[in-house]
């Protein structure tokens, strides 16, 4: 009887994921299995070179993730991120502003090599993003889910497009929701992947603004950050022009995934504005305060799944008439 109550609250989460890989309309084309025929062992090599890749750099965890995120919200999950700029200059997405601290992209060109050995043309570089980051949070003793395939690569790549589309560090809710609500993805889902923040770490200038361009009234902090922590981390991270230090998003526990990023949040210390923000809104705030009782680690994990289910179909790419399977990722064939 417990091993079948065990069963089924193992199974049906699992379940749940994979209906809703299955349901929402961009997703109906993308498939679970997708390469079953033609590169079998596809999501298998992924897998193995993703486990290579962080037992010899654990902290790529974390840039992994956000490539697929950074991927995703500009012009679709369609690899565009990893396209180099043709002309040789620094016009495409990779060299935007909020690009320039992506970190992995010879991890991916390494998965890709091994896929093309195996199965030559088969394999978009959208499809491998999608499944070396879901593979990096398994292996940062974070959550599964089903990575639904078959998205095809993108042609173009623009550093103007993606500075206007992702969410800058600065951005309150309104903002935040209105970009997430252009990729498919609500409220909740803001909570939920702003939960990514658990692995990883930032440069200095992207949160060195809270520290001393605020009113003179707090000392130039920002009044949402708890003051002490402002103070720990003004002895780190000196100007806003200091590029070379980093601080984690999570201090204590930065290359695994857990709930504790929401614990620092609720304690007025998430790191960005945007991570602050999240206690600014009553649907964001109960979702951080709830999961920093550390009481529901387990909901937190099924969440983000599905939030990442979501994120994975904004502006998919299928069918042979839309975009091409690259061969290499960082340039069109
Ligand atoms: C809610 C809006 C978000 C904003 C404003 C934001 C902003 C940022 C910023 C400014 C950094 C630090 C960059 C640096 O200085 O090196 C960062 C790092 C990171 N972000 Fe976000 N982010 C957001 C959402 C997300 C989402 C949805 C994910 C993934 C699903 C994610 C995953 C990460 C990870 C893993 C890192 C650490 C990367 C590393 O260790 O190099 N972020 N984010």
């Amino acid at each position: 009887m417990a091993f079948r109550s065990c069963l089924v609250r193992l199974l049906l989460p699992m379940a749940a994921l994979l209906l809703l890989a299955a349901s929402s309309p961009a997703a109906a084309q993308l498939v679970a299995g997708y390469y079953s025929k033609t590169c079998p062992d596809a999501e298998a090599i992924v897998r193995n070179e993703t486990e290579k890749i962080i037992a010899a750099a654990p902290s790529l965890a974390g840039p992994l993730l956000r490539l697929h995120f950074h991927d995703c919200f500009v012009r679709g999950c369609d690899a565009s991120v990893l396209l180099d700029d043709p002309n040789g200059g620094n016009k495409a997405e990779k060299d935007a502003k909020p690009n320039r601290s992506l970190r992995g992209f010879g991890s991916v060109e390494r998965v890709k090599a091994k896929l093309e050995a195996a199965c030559p043309s088969t394999v978009s570089c959208a499809d491998v993003l999608a499944l070396m980051a879901r593979d990096a949070v398994v292996l940062a003793k974070g959550p599964s889910w089903p990575v639904a395939l078959g998205r095809r690569d993108g042609r173009v790549s623009s550093a103007t497009e993606a500075a206007d589309s992702l969410p800058p560090a600065f951005g309150d809710v309104p903002l935040l929701a209105k970009i997430f609500a252009a990729n498919g993805l609500d409220l909740k889902d803001l909570a939920v992947l702003s939960g990514a923040h658990t692995l990883g770490t930032a440069h200095c200038p992207s949160y060195a603004g809270r520290l001393y361009n605020f009113s003179s009234a707090y000392g130039g902090a920002d009044p949402s950050l708890d003051s002490e922590y402002a103070d720990r981390l003004r002895t780190r991270c000196g100007s806003v022009d200091d590029t070379a230090t980093l601080s984690e998003m999570d201090p204590g526990s930065y290359k695994t995934f857990d709930t504790s990023y929401y614990r620092h949040v609720a304690k007025r210390r998430g790191l960005f504005q945007s991570d602050a923000a999240l206690l600014a809104d009553a649907t964001t705030r109960e979702y951080v305060l709830r999961m920093a009782t550390g009481r529901f680690d387990g909901v937190f994990f099924q969440d983000f799944g599905e939030s990442m289910i979501k994120m994975g179909n904004a502006g998919v790419l299928t069918g042979a008439a839309q975009g091409e399977i690259r061969k290499k990722c960082y340039i069109v064939n």
